[in-house]
């Protein structure tokens, strides 16, 4: 248990964080920053400490629209972020104005941390992820591993929930592994999936395979699609807080993080969904696996389109 976890944004995934890490018993104290007025985080926080007798936990929540709150912190989830969204007119907003706008969040969420809980190990999941990590990083420079975006978990439950589904066995038997960027170019890798030890392909065909992973290629998609307004919110909660229970309790688990690079696949300075060794100091190691030809050309086409973006963010000013 550590003594203190902040939650930077309120919204959709960080209610859930909220009512997780105290029901979880991860920390004596919780903190949550939302920006939303009146005082929406106080609202959210003060809901979740009246049902606490109810759900038995002890809750010692701070919650407020300033960073203050998040005062030594030792682990940091940063969800704070605007989704896209009709403007008055009815037109989308570019992938660049919302770039800009929520790197301008980002910003304001390293200024929180750097003034009020320098030392803390973050795990980010707000969207464009491989971006707003990489700036994050630009604004932090924690040392490596201590900083880290929450995607590859999630892509891999999605990619393991349709091969259970598939081929009618337990979640508990499957084991997947989605690589590379957090978006259209993901890599699910065939190579690493098992069902009960066993190669995928003993269990199910190639076209359903390759459906599948279509399909999680897609999923926020899909997801976004039927819920009409916002996006996936209990996945995304519940993967972040695998990590972070990865972290606290020092298990040193292989899981797919977005990890800084430092030479590693080929890649230097981005932040790219690898296989890593989550323990209490963070991402303590970046595990490179040996793929097929297809899948190493894929992560490489997905690792320049990570690059691209991330390029974008560089022209994009504090
Ligand atoms: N500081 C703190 N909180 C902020 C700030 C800020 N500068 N700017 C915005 N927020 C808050 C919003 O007020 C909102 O409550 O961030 C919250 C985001 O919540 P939602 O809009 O409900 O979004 P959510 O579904 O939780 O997703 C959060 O994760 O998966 C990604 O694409 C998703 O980027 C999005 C993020």
């Amino acid at each position: 248990m550590l003594e203190k976890i902040g939650v930077i944004g309120g919204g959709m995934i960080g209610g859930v964080l909220c009512q997780e890490i105290p029901r979880r018993q991860l920390a004596r104290k919780l903190a949550l920053v939302d920006i939303m007025p009146p005082d929406m985080a106080k609202g959210k926080c003060l809901d979740i400490a009246e049902g606490s007798p109810v759900a038995l936990f002890d809750a010692q929540i701070a919650a407020g629209k300033t960073y203050d709150v998040l005062e030594g912190a030792e682990l940091v989830i940063n969800t704070a972020g605007v989704p896209r969204k009709p403007k008055p007119d009815g037109s989308l907003p570019s992938r660049e104005e919302l770039l800009s706008v929520n790197l301008k969040i980002t910003d304001q969420v390293a200024e929180g941390i750097n003034k009020y809980c320098p030392k803390a190990v973050v795990i980010s999941i707000a969207n464009p992820l491989d971006a707003i990590v990489y700036r994050l990083q630009q604004k932090l420079s924690l040392p490596r591993g201590k900083l880290m975006g929450m995607a590859g978990v999630l892509d891999s439950a999605r990619y393991s929930y349709f091969v259970a589904e598939a081929a009618g066995v337990s979640v508990e038997n499957v084991q997947a592994l989605v690589l590379g960027g957090h978006g259209d170019t993901m890599v699910p890798i065939r190579s690493a999936c098992r069902v009960a030890g066993l190669p995928a392909e003993q269990f199910l065909d190639e076209a359903t395979l390759s459906a599948i992973e279509d399909r999680t290629r897609k999923a926020g998609g899909e997801v976004v699609k039927l819920l009409g307004t916002g996006s996936a919110f209990v996945s995304p909660a519940w993967s972040a807080l695998d990590m972070a229970e990865a972290i606290i309790f020092d298990k040193k688990k292989i899981m797919a993080v977005s990890a800084l690079l430092a030479g590693e696949y080929g890649v230097n300075d981005l932040f790219v969904g690898v296989p890593g060794l989550l323990g209490r100091g963070g991402v303590e190691k970046v595990i490179e696996i040996s793929l097929t030809t297809d899948e190493r050309a894929a992560l490489d086409r997905s690792i320049a389109a990570v690059r691209k973006t991330c390029e974008e963010v560089d022209t994009v000013s504090a």
